[in-house]
């Protein structure tokens, strides 16, 4: 099935790129003109908007409303000084806009943060994919020594119960357990809140048949992206998120981060990363799985030449700059 879809897609991205004239870049090609509009169902048959919702708010409110405020509570930390909303801002499309970040003791780690907006709709989450989904996923940073530095499970349920405010939250939160107070729970909690962090932008929009949701520039952008080949990996409800790939697929990329093979120890997962997805990218700069490229056009200029062995120029870059704005969230930006 993943095969067929692949096989499709790739498929399409070529009599796409078949189908339209050479694309000098530098010229502004008239959609109407050269008669080649956007198709619509090429473009559906890459993206998809983004559902109003992935879990019920009403029936799990309780398990939501711990779950926001442990994401926010910094005395899920050793020192009381870090939430997660340290490194992942509510009010700042999930990231902290720093190439990687520091932890309760400042000490940074070899991997920027990625945002939380969106993420539960990955295949996987971490760079690497490690963490099944973002209940289990929300585990980890607590007891990560340069992250959050708990010295263990027992010691952050110990801490929890001593809350006064958490009895209540907890035992609305999980009203079936004898004792609500266990580790996992503390994951369920915090997942089922991040899968509220949906962000709808213009892009849904236009997917879901506003043609004008998208202006000229944005959609002659929308078009290079996905003629040059930029949606043969990053596609789907999130623009990206469903698929690892490697960086430097055409055109070797230095890296000391084997990425996925740490994992996996699969030979060909060397150097592959989940591809992250493009939602509010104008937003959650710096870029790549290390944080080390500053800006969108450099970010933009690489991609195109590892991962599709193309030259680009400052047209392309610009055009495809435009679209991907129409991806950032028009609301829910300030989540908090
Ligand atoms: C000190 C900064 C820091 C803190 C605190 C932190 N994170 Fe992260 N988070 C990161 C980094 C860095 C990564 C990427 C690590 C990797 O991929 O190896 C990450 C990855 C993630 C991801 C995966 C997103 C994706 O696209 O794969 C999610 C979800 C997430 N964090 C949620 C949380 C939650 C929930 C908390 C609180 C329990 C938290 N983080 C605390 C820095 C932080
Ligand atoms: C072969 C798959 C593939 C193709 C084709 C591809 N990308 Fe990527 N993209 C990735 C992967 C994998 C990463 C993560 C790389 C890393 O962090 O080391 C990425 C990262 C990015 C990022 C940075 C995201 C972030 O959060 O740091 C942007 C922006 C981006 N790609 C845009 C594009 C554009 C524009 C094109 C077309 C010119 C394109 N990509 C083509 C796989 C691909």
């Amino acid at each position: 099935m993943k095969l067929i879809l692949f096989l499709a897609l790739t498929l399409s991205a070529g009599a796409y790129a078949q189908g339209g004239h050479h694309d000098h870049d530098g010229e502004h090609n008239h959609a109407h003109k050269r008669g080649h509009k956007l198709d619509m169902t090429v473009i559906k048959q890459f993206f998809e908007p983004l559902p109003v919702s992935i879990i019920d708010e009403e029936e799990n409110a309780a398990l939501i409303k711990l779950g926001k405020k442990l994401y926010l509570d910094p005395r899920l930390s050793v020192n009381d000084q870090i939430s997660c909303n340290s490194c992942h801002g509510l009010d700042n499309f999930g990231v902290d806009n720093e190439p990687t970040s520091p932890g309760h003791e400042g000490k940074r780690g070899d991997r920027n943060s990625p945002t939380t907006m969106n993420a539960a709709l990955h295949i996987a989450q971490f760079w690497d994919g490690r963490a099944k989904d973002v209940e289990e996923q929300a585990l980890g940073p607590i007891l990560n020594p340069v992250e959050m530095g708990m010295p263990s499970e027992a010691a952050v349920i110990d801490k929890l119960k001593g809350i006064d405010e958490y009895q209540a939250l907890f035992a609305d939160a999980f009203q079936e357990e004898d004792d609500p107070f266990v580790y996992a729970n503390v994951g369920k909690a915090i997942g089922a809140f991040e899968r509220t962090l949906l962000t709808p932008s213009r892009f849904d929009a236009f997917l879901k048949g506003d043609e004008d949701a998208l202006n000229i520039d944005e959609k002659r952008g929308l078009k290079k992206f996905i003629r040059a080949g930029c949606a043969t990996c990053h596609n789907g409800v999130a623009i990206g998120g469903n698929s690892y790939k490697k960086i430097g697929l055409v055109e070797s990329y230095e890296t000391t981060d084997m990425g996925r093979f740490v994992v996996t120890n699969i030979e060909s997962d060397k150097k592959a990363f989940k591809v992250p997805s493009l939602r509010n990218i104008t937003k959650t700069g710096p870029y790549f799985h290390d944080g080390s490229v500053a800006t969108l056009d450099e970010a933009i200029y690489l991609m195109a030449k590892h991962q599709l062995g193309k030259k680009i120029g400052p047209a392309f870059v610009k055009d495809v700059k435009a679209f991907l704005g129409t991806l950032t969230s028009t609301e829910n930006s300030d989540k908090k």
